[in-house]
């Protein structure tokens, strides 16, 4: 038997492009419908940007791209990109990574979560909106009080923990400015916080395994987890209440769920992952030299029709039929997979609570989505209840 041919990266299909700045202007300016026209090229396709990059989104793809960590490295990927997720665990590739999660992973998982939910329901009733409101920054401020209690037991200034995470919101390149006196200040206060954390939360849970060893630096993993998790949770929750006030029938809470995955199908945040091959390598029948920037997209994979039937609607029920293997990655999957996935939907979940019963109406927004480093809703999202 002869072994098939791989196909070389130069001969793989690419989207139109400029004959000499190549993919950079709409890579800049319009992404998404960038890697839509690429997909629709081909399952695997090429970008000409500052570095060779391919991406992929069958989920043959995504299990040999997330699943091998030693081949397919975070450093030198997009992420280093930002000051905002160049450090901790994020950052990490292995022999440190595995050791981090290790430690962390117990932290996050579903049953430590749940010993947060008072403190998340808590923040949300002190921060209710009024009768009309617009989703989008509500739901940067209530994701915020929710990390705050979550992560530092409330002891960071809200108008500190604002200032640090505002740029998120931003369109690049602000989120991708150094920052280092807004840096400094936030790592002085985090360190106060771990010096002398609050019993039960998720300060005082890394700096006990900081205490216990290793090299974890809980000042940089808390603040990794601050901005991981706070522009992709109030995006992911503007989206839901978007769609709970235009679809009555689903506002129910053993619905939610359900609902919630229709939300993170249709709108991931992390709408594009990269990595860096470390060598030379080869997946679906690509060769793949090291130093190529290799990238999956949950964006793509949730709108493959030939995993997801009439991609473009939002239909909760199909989650009762399952979900395609490495075809629903909006967390990313395999041991890379998003640490804060229970957290954000535990935060999702509490904040979408108060919404469900009663009256919840659209009145006009627009949305449509946005790609920065994180996917977001075009806005604004204008919507009333309480009492119409
Ligand atoms: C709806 C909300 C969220 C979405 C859609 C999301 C999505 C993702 C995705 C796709 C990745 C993989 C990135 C990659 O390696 O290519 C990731 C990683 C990560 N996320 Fe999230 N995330 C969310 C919320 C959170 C929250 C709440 C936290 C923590 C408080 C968090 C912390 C992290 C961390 C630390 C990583 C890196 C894990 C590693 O490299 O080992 N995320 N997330």
């Amino acid at each position: 038997m002869t072994a098939p041919t791989l196909r070389s990266p130069a001969r793989l299909p690419q989207p139109p492009g400029h004959p000499v700045i190549g993919h950079l202007w709409p890579w800049t300016f319009a992404p998404v419908p960038l890697l839509a026209a690429g997909a629709r090229t081909g399952e695997v396709f090429r970008l000409r940007l500052w570095r060779s990059t391919l991406v992929g989104y069958r989920p043959e793809w995504n299990r040999a791209v997330l699943g091998d960590l030693d081949t397919f490295r975070s450093r030198g990927s997009l992420s280093g990109l930002t000051p905002y997720l160049a450090d901790g665990v994020v950052h990490t590739d292995l022999p440190a990574h595995a050791p981090h999660r290790r430690a962390l992973n117990p932290h996050f998982h579903s049953q430590a979560v749940r010993q947060l939910t008072d403190r998340l329901r808590a923040a949300v009733q002190s921060g209710l909106p009024g009768r009309y409101f617009d989703a989008l920054p509500w739901a940067g401020s209530v994701v915020r009080r929710m990390l705050s209690a979550a992560l530092f037991g409330d002891r960071i200034p809200q108008s500190l923990l604002e200032r640090f995470l505002a740029p998120l919101h931003r369109p690049n390149p602000a989120p991708l400015l150094p920052r280092p006196r807004l840096f400094r200040r936030m790592n002085t206060a985090i360190a106060a916080v771990v010096a002398d954390p609050v019993p039960g939360t998720l300060a005082a849970a890394v700096a006990g395994e900081a205490a216990a060893g290793g090299d974890l630096d809980p000042v940089a993993e808390l603040r990794v987890a601050l901005a991981a998790g706070y522009d992709t949770t109030a995006h992911t929750l503007a989206w839901t209440l978007w769609w709970l006030a235009g679809s009555p029938a689903w506002r129910d809470p053993e619905s939610l769920p359900m609902v919630l995955d229709e939300i993170l199908r249709l709108y991931p945040a992390g709408w594009l992952g990269s990595r860096v091959a470390a060598r030379d390598t080869e997946v679906c029948g690509v060769a793949i030299p090291a130093g190529t920037m290799v990238c999956y997209s949950p964006y793509l994979t949730h709108r493959d029709p030939g995993l997801w039937p009439e991609p473009d609607q939002f239909r909760p029920d199909r989650f009762t039929a399952g979900r395609p293997a490495w075809g629903f990655i909006p967390f990313a999957a395999g041991r890379r997979t998003c640490l804060g996935a229970q957290l954000a939907r535990a935060m999702l979940t509490c904040a979408s609570e108060p919404f469900l019963a009663g009256p919840l109406r659209q009145l006009n927004g627009d949305p449509s989505v946005v790609a920065g480093i994180t996917l977001r809703p075009h806005g604004p999202l204008w919507l009333s209840w309480r009492g119409e």
